[in-house]
């Protein structure tokens, strides 16, 4: 690099793996290509799909002069919105001791998902000061940068089995079991591991949260397919909604996002949610309030169109229902993917087991490539995935799953 005068300390860092194998994609003219690279739905023509029951949304709210005089919200973000976030989340609604629960839920609105592990991790940094985070290996490669910001140390707990392709339930339990300190954050994917597609089972989820509370852990759940991964919103709220109704003693927090789960990835809807225990009920309020003055620092507060489609649809039953509809549409083609990918790499006789592959759930495939296979594929072929192997399904299509495999099954046989 040519010495240049400046007062910075900066040297290069490595440019985002996902939105730069985006960027190559965009730009590459091959009839052919392949994007199996950035976690987006696509339709079976390879395009975005904004949700039916969004767009129902938006031609409703084009009448409402209150949203289009640009206002600013509350610090907090928009209050409504903030309720019916945390009831998709919790889902307490109706039961026995609703009033109480929600006293427990502090909940600002974030700048989606990302935004909600950040201000999460800056305010557990702040605030708890936690000896460690517990990020799975592997996770999103982004919470690493998020909480080396938050200038937390990193610790890595094992996830995935490579051998059997298949979740290191014991290896994840001992380590944290001998390792984890109390007070030290374990972060959890509530549903559709990202990478790996494998989640807990209910009865592992009973034995993480044990551990959670006897060696005092604080559990930080990032909740990015709520209803996305399974079409069922209740079901992919499991786990989070196991936690915090049977551990009340146990603080925890949920990072909330509505980019996969309503399509709308570029208008950056989330929510934090910050669970106090059952002794610590008035503790609400305050966190709210620490929460919000880092909000105020770095944004202010949260923009407004996106979380008012959240809202317009999940107070009409009508529109709720379309809601279900549409992520019914998008998990199942995904699994209809899954399975169409599997079935052709058996009719080739692709050397090596598949099974994973319709075993995983949600967005994305652990693939079991390796970094070389996984260039020789965008090399040659022009089909773009991350260089651990994972591999966005919603970029299969009935058009192009033939020819992914067949470069799959050349790439395992001659890139060794
Ligand atoms: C992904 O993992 O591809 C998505 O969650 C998009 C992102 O922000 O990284």
């Amino acid at each position: 690099m040519t010495k240049v005068d400046t007062r910075l300390n900066v040297s290069p860092v490595p440019p985002d793996e996902i939105f730069a194998l985006n960027g190559a994609y965009a730009v590459d003219p091959h009839p052919q290509k392949v994007s199996l690279g950035v976690g987006v739905y696509r339709t079976d023509d390879g395009k975005p799909w904004p949700l039916p029951v969004v767009q129902k949304a938006e031609k409703e709210l084009v009448g409402d002069d209150d949203l289009f005089r640009h206002e600013y919200t509350a610090i907090e973000g928009d209050v409504p919105f903030l309720g019916i976030a945390r009831d998709l989340m919790f889902g307490f609604e109706g039961k026995q001791g609703e009033e109480e629960a929600k006293a427990r839920i502090g909940s600002v609105q974030t700048v989606a998902g990302t935004g909600a592990n950040h201000l999460g991790a800056l305010f557990l940094a702040h605030h708890m000061k936690p000896a460690n985070v517990w990020l799975s290996d592997p996770s999103w490669a982004n919470h690493e940068t998020i909480w080396e910001l938050a200038d937390v140390p990193i610790k890595k707990y094992p996830y995935y089995h490579a051998e059997t392709r298949s979740f290191d339930f014991e290896g994840m339990m001992s380590s944290l079991e001998s390792e984890a300190q109390e007070g030290d954050v374990v972060l959890l994917h509530a549903c559709a591991h990202n990478p790996t597609g494998l989640d807990p089972n209910k009865e592992q989820w009973v034995a993480i949260a044990d551990l959670c509370e006897r060696k005092k852990l604080f559990p930080f759940f990032d909740s990015a397919y709520q209803g996305f991964a399974s079409g069922s919103v209740e079901e992919d709220a499991w786990a989070v909604r196991y936690f915090f109704n049977t551990k009340p003693d146990m603080e925890m927090c949920v990072a909330q996002s509505f980019s996969k789960n309503f399509g709308l990835y570029g208008q950056r809807v989330g929510a934090f949610h910050y669970c106090t225990n059952r002794a610590s009920v008035t503790l609400r309020d305050v966190v709210v309030n620490n929460l919000c003055h880092l909000i105020r620092g770095e944004f202010s507060m949260g923009p407004r169109v996106g979380c008012s489609i959240v809202k317009k649809v999940l107070t009409n039953d009508e529109l709720t229902a379309d809601w279900h509809q549409d992520l019914q549409v998008m998990s199942s083609r995904i699994k209809t993917m899954r399975k169409a990918l599997y079935n052709e790499l058996v009719r080739l006789q692709t050397p090596g087991t598949w099974e994973h592959i319709i075993q995983q759930n949600g967005m994305f495939s652990y693939t079991g490539l390796s970094p070389k296979q996984v260039y020789a594929l965008k090399d040659k072929y022009h089909i773009y995935l991350l260089k651990s192997g994972r591999a966005s399904i919603s970029g299969l299509s009935q058009k192009n799953v033939a020819y992914v495999a067949q470069a799959i099954d050349d790439v395992i046989r001659n890139e060794n």
